[in-house]
Order: structure tokens, then C-alpha cells, then sequence
């Protein structure tokens, strides 16, 4: 269990909208450094546009903003002034679909982030793709076939694939949103084995549907209704002991 209470990430009063429809409501909630962060709750909560505005991708949909802090190492990078690029190398995003780029190479997936930030020696690329396949859980599985396409792996190596691919640019806080949900049981287990080692080195903040998943990996859990967050605590009283009677409605199935 994770009791490091230093924060990395901090989100103050924050609201989304689409247009003139007000999807998130609000949220506070502060990721202490080497977390594991669970959002919970039914489909159309928010909880996708809540991460999305964490990276700053929410606004990149047309009609689309919001309002409130996201404080990361101190720093309010919800400021006008602050470049939405350099954010998302800073908070990597894992999406519920595997989406490595089809034209490329495993190795060229992994390492096009620091291609794009000009990185050219091919030893250190090849540093940074090794680093980055281990902390993936996928280099004993790909070392040999680099340079093969990264679709031709399965859905769940595409998945470590994306992992790896997020983390080469040095991240601090790692989305995922629905990371687990396009793969079987066994591809499952292998991803959130990763996450725990990953929330060694990186803040994680992930949605799930799965219950279990939530109360097996991560240490602390938000449960939303409507874009609002109706509790968040440590995963293990969220799970055994909820305050709020829709949130034990939500997880014994009653609800959602
Ligand atoms: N591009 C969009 N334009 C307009 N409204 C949107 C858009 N994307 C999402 N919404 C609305 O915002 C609300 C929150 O959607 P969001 O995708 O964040 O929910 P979610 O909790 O992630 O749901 P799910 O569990 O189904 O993925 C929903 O009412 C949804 O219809
Ligand atoms: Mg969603």
C-alpha cells in the first residue's frame, strides 16, 4: 500500500465542457507521487474527459474547454500560457485501444517521441528503446524481431507497445483510460503487473470498469457520478467500507 503522501499532481475545482454541455464538475483530488490512481464509475460520467484535460488533449476537440488548476510539481499547466505540447511529453496517455502507428517498426514506435524532439544518434535511440521495452514487460518478447511492424504484435504486446512507447519520452504521470479492456485475462494480468512497477517511477492515474481491477492495483480510488466526484479515498476503504451509499451501490452492481 502506498502511504507516500509527497504530491505530484494536484487538481483544483476543475470543469470541462463541450460546448455549452458541462461534462466534469468541479473535481479536487490530489496523486501523491508513486501512486496508482483508480476512476470509477458509470459510462458518461466524465471520467475519459477528466483525464483528457489532465494531458490537455480535451481541448483539441472543437467547442471544447475548461476551467480550474492542474498543479504538476508545483506548476499550474492549465495556465493559457503554458505550451499544451510540452505538457504531454511531461503526462504520457495510454488509450483503451492499442493504436501504435502502423507504418512503423516496433523499434520506430517505441522511440518516435524522441525522434520528434530531434534525438538522431542510432546507439541512443536503441539505449532508449531497450529501457523502454523492459519497463514495458515486452523486450524478451520483441528483441528479436525489432524491425518488424508494430501491428503484427498481439493486442496485448500493442498494448506494453503504447506503454513503451509513452514512457521513452520520460514522463512523469502516466494516464491510462480503459488500458486493459480490449484484452484478455492473461494480457490483463500482464499490464497491471506493470503498473505496479511502473508506479515506482511514475504517478499513474487510470479508468476502469473493472472493480477488481481497481481494488487490486490501485491505491487509492475516485468514484463519479455525472462529472461529479461523489467519493475518493484509499482503494481499500472505498472497496470494503464506502461512506457514500451510491458508491457501495455502484460497486456491489446495484447501480451503473
Ligand atoms: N466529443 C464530445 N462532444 C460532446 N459531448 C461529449 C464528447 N465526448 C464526450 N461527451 C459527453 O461528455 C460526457 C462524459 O463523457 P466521457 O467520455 O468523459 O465519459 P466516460 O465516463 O469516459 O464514459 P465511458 O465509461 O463510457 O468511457 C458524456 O455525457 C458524453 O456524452
Ligand atoms: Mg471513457
Amino acid at each position: 500500500m502506498n502511504t507516500n503522501t509527497e504530491t505530484d499532481l494536484e487538481v483544483k475545482n476543475l470543469h470541462a465542457w463541450f460546448g455549452q454541455f458541462h461534462a466534469v464538475k468541479g473535481i479536487s483530488v490530489v496523486y501523491p507521487k508513486q501512486s496508482i490512481n483508480a476512476i470509477i464509475g458509470p459510462s458518461g460520467c466524465g471520467k475519459s474527459t477528466f483525464i483528457r484535460c489532465l494531458n490537455r488533449i480535451h481541448e483539441e476537440v472543437p467547442g471544447a474547454r475548461s476551467e480550474g488548476e492542474i498543479i504538476l510539481k508545483g506548476v499550474n499547466i492549465n495556465a493559457p500560457n503554458i505550451d499544451p505540447v510540452s505538457i504531454r511529453r511531461q503526462i504520457g496517455m495510454v488509450f483503451q485501444k492499442p493504436n501504435p502507428f502502423p507504418s512503423l517498426s516496433i523499434f520506430e514506435n517505441t522511440i518516435i517521441g524522441l525522434k520528434l524532439q530531434g534525438v538522431r544518434q542510432k546507439a541512443k535511440l536503441m539505449e532508449a528503446a531497450e529501457t523502454c521495452l523492459r519497463k514495458a514487460a515486452l523486450w524478451d518478447e520483441v528483441k528479436d524481431k525489432l524491425h518488424q511492424q508494430g501491428t503484427s504484435l498481439s493486442g496485448g504486446q500493442q498494448q506494453r507497445l503504447c506503454i513503451a512507447r509513452a514512457l521513452a519520452v520520460n514522463p512523469s504521470v502516466l494516464l491510462m483510460d480503459e488500458p486493459t479492456s480490449a484484452l484478455d485475462p492473461i494480457a490483463s494480468a500482464k499490464i497491471e503487473d506493470l503498473m505496479s512497477d511502473l508506479k515506482k517511477e511514475f504517478t499513474v492515474v487510470v479508468v476502469t470498469h473493472n472493480m477488481q481491477q481497481a481494488a487490486r492495483i490501485a491505491d487509492y480510488t475516485s468514484f463519479y457520478i455525472l462529472g461529479e466526484m461523489i467519493e475518493h479515498g484509499l482503494s481499500s476503504e472505498i472497496f470494503t467500507n464506502p461512506k457514500v451509499p451510491q458508491t457501495e451501490d455502484y460497486i456491489t452492481g446495484r447501480f451503473g
